[in-house]
């Protein structure tokens, strides 16, 4: 917990053993990314592993799994932050009312940001975004 904090409140890039190769993100136009809610940020190591790619004009679609709810705007904008030239779906998020404060919930800015829920929420989930019609 204490280097998961640390990663997190520092904005830290942990290395990723076994990156796939370049070649292979290449060919993807939508990437999924799924990440658990960690000291109210995303895994660090997904950012190194976003970070590691041309993600230009791909398709970037985060999910949480999460305790509560409370951070799932900070860590769906930090997701936003590190690919800054992909698109995404949602195409935008709520405002991040406090956006330089990622260790104190905050004011509430999380209404409206859409998750799976859970394995059996997943496919309502595609639905409501799109992918599925
Ligand atoms: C070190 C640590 C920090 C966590 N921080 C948060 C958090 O800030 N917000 C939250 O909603 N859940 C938090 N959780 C709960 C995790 O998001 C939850 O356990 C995880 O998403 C469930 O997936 P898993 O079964 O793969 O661990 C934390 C869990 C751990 C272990």
């Amino acid at each position: 917990s204490d280097r998961i904090q640390n990663e997190a409140y520092n904005d830290l890039r942990p290395g990723v053993a076994n990156l796939p190769d370049k070649e292979i993100i290449a060919q993807y136009d939508t990437i999924f990314v799924g990440s658990p809610c960690w000291w109210h940020q995303p895994a660090m190591v997904v950012c190194t592993f976003l970070e590691a790619y041309d993600l230009k004009d791909k398709v970037v679609i985060p999910f949480f799994t999460y305790g509560a709810t409370t951070y799932l705007n900070e860590s769906m904008q930090k997701i936003y932050k590190v690919t800054p030239e992909s698109k995404h779906l949602p195409e935008t998020l709520p405002e991040d009312l406090n956006p330089d404060d990622i260790t104190t919930p905050g004011p509430p800015d999380d209404a409206g940001i859409d998750m799976p829920g859970g394995a059996n929420g997943t496919e309502a989930w595609l639905r409501r975004i799109g992918i599925i019609k």
